[in-house]
């Protein structure tokens, strides 16, 4: 069969099936996503943190998202596609916001893009759409607003941070963002959003209500080890498994027993 298509991910929604994304940078890591049948793969910009080791996503360039989600198109058949725009590729004006947009579709195969940002971003999400450009936005924590937030943290315990994440997703849902995520919201804010959602909800920290849920690649596997968020549930300890199989094989090699004649060339 074919790829995955924002009809199915309707059908998934009005059928009350949930959606899965995973968020991921390489061809090996996507086509796992894929073989196991994953709805969703987003090229996160969380690869800045992730795969590059800054401390923020702010760092992350355009053409590192090109490059990554190139790498990862390669690994997948059936899954959709969903690229983030980085730091201030779409902030500065609507017509650099759309060649940039426009660049990414063109030049990796993406299904959609993602930007982060509320009512701010209603003219431009708009905009794509009516060029045919899928997008996905992003609401709730927003890390690339990290300095103006004041660190990580949950967004919409107050009152007025609640009214703010609802009309965004109005604002959004609106201008005709097919999907949007939220991220660090109370489940309970969820819950009401997703309740009156034409748009699919995708959660990460925003608890069971939302239409779907993505997590990082790196984190579900249990790779990253100095952050854990309390949203992150890692389904293997895969940096306990990778370190052991590092520590095995550098004894093997001191000790002479790797490569043996098993892994010998006659
Ligand atoms: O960058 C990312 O991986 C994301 C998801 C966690 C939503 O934006
Ligand atoms: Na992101």
């Amino acid at each position: 069969s074919e790829g995955i298509t924002i009809r199915h991910l309707f059908k998934k929604k009005k059928e009350g099936q949930k959606i899965t994304m995973v968020s991921t940078y390489d061809y090996i890591s996507a086509k796992l996503c894929d073989e196991v049948g994953i709805d969703c793969v987003l090229v996160g910009d969380s690869l800045g943190m992730v795969f590059q080791g800054y401390e923020s996503t702010l760092p992350v360039s355009l053409d590192e998202m090109i490059y990554h989600t190139k790498a990862v198109k390669r690994g997948i058949k059936r899954a959709f596609l969903i690229v983030d725009m980085p730091f201030m590729s779409y902030q500065v004006s609507l017509e650099e916001a759309i060649r940039n947009c426009g660049r990414v579709m063109k030049e990796t195969g993406a299904n959609a893009v993602k930007l982060e940002g509320g009512e701010e971003l209603a003219e431009l999400t708009y905009r794509l759409v009516n060029i045919g450009i899928p997008v996905v936005g992003h609401l709730g924590f927003t890390p690339q607003s990290v300095h103006a937030l004041g660190g990580y943290r949950v967004v919409g315990k107050k009152e007025e941070e609640q009214e703010r994440v609802k009309r965004s997703f109005k604002a959004l849902e609106d201008a005709g963002a097919f999907m949007i995520v939220l991220e660090s919201v109370p489940s309970s804010l969820a819950r009401e959003i997703t309740q009156a959602s034409k748009s699919i909800t995708i959660g990460i920290g925003a608890g069971p209500y939302c239409d779907g849920q993505v997590l990082v690649f790196h984190d579900l596997v249990g790779l990253v080890e100095d952050i854990k968020p309390k949203f992150v549930k890692r389904y293997v300890e895969g940096a306990k498994i990778f370190r052991d199989a590092l520590r095995r094989y550098k004894e093997e090699v001191e000790r002479g027993i790797f490569p043996s004649e098993e892994e010998s060339y006659g």
